[in-house]
């Protein structure tokens, strides 16, 4: 078991504005599609299901629930060190990953307006509460004197292009994923409040609910297109998104161990108990959900992150280029074999059992 590094101080972009951090396989990521294939969706299949969670979103239980209430207005330079480093990340990197859903859902909706206007309208109300999010998670890395400029991140940042499908998929996951995070966060804090150092936790409770109800339209618009579960296809693309984001969130959260510390979390077990929540609930949309008890699994993604800490080590190191390529290029392989056989490691019919748990 690897220790995680040590968060590298913020760099600026100017006075109090923080550099965004370089794009990799592992930061948030922008996303774009093909906005004529998603008004075209025949969503008649599931649409009462739709409507009921379009007025749910229209009702905006949460309207004031972001306001900054008088526990924020105070100094906050007793929290320094890598605590203070660590939590920027945190706050950057959540900060970035809500924008990046404002962006997208804030672009469907005014593309969707004429021509989709049931979808248009739920996108419209999801950008509303990314917007909040965001809008709130750098309002307390002003707290620490430091802040993403988003509109410079919204012309600079590359936007990643996902076929409408891909899109169904990755955002469902990152909504419920996104929904255990904070939930997970937020009981552990609830229990230990002497380790609360910061009043933006305790915000968690309501805030989840958003991103559950987003998660639950994503689900009735996966559930309405049946070539997104019923087919063998389908499966097998289940399956590597399934993997990749929970691949994707063991990287991230060992990589920054030091924040779960800092709040009394152990990240493994953290990273373990939000996989297995967001697998369990993806047995809700999806055909297929990956098996997480299996004695490999954990074991596997594990090592995959102690490999990943390897390269940030490599990659940070002053080395010549061509030298960090090849110390690199077996670690980068050790990885994809165990993906590969994490990949092949039976899945678990969520058909079959589907209609129980709706
Ligand atoms: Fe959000
Ligand atoms: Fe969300």
């Amino acid at each position: 078991m690897a220790k995680s590094l040590q968060t590298p101080a913020p760099e600026l972009q100017k006075p109090g504005v923080k550099a965004p951090v370089q794009e990799t396989l592992l930061t948030p990521r922008f996303y774009t599609t093909d906005f004529d294939a998603v008004a075209q969706l025949d969503i008649s299949a599931d649409e009462a299901q739709l409507r009921a969670i379009v007025d749910e979103l229209r009702a905006d239980y949460n309207r004031h629930h972001f306001v900054r209430d008088s526990e924020f207005q105070q100094s906050w330079d007793m929290i320094d060190g890598e605590t203070r480093r660590a939590f920027i990340d945190f706050l950057e990197r959540s900060c970035t990953s809500e924008f990046s859903g404002f962006l997208l859902f804030k672009e469907l909706s005014r593309k969707l307006k004429q021509r989709n206007p049931l979808l248009a309208e739920a996108f419209n109300f999801m950008a509303r509460d990314e917007a909040r999010h965001a809008g709130f998670l750098n309002k307390a890395m002003a707290d620490f004197n430091l802040s993403l400029d988003l509109g410079y991140l919204t012309k600079n940042r590359t936007y990643t292009f996902f076929p409408p499908e891909w899109i169904i998929y990755a955002v469902y996951l990152s909504e419920k994923i996104g929904y255990w995070r904070y939930i997970i966060m937020f009981r552990h804090l609830e229990k230990h409040p002497e380790l609360k150092f910061y009043p933006l936790f305790g915000y968690f409770e309501s805030w989840c609910q958003d991103e559950n109800r987003h998660g639950d339209f994503f689900k009735a618009l996966l559930r309405s297109q049946p070539q997104l579960w019923n087919n063998w296809k389908a499966r097998l693309w289940v399956r590597f998104f399934l993997l990749s984001v929970f691949a994707t969130h063991t990287l991230t959260v060992l990589e920054r161990a030091s924040f779960y510390h800092s709040i009394g979390i152990n990240a493994y077990q953290y990273n373990i108990q939000v996989i297995e929540k967001t697998n369990e609930t993806a047995a809700r949309a999806f055909p297929v959900i990956l098996n997480t008890d299996h004695p490999e699994f954990f074991r596997r993604l594990e090592e995959c992150s102690d490999i990943n800490l390897k390269l940030t080590t490599i990659n940070i190191s002053n080395s010549p280029k061509i030298v960090k390529f090849f110390q690199k290029l077996p670690l980068i392989l050790s990885i994809i074999g165990h993906l590969l056989r994490l990949y092949f490691i039976k899945p678990i019919d969520a058909e079959v059992s589907r209609q129980a748990v709706c």
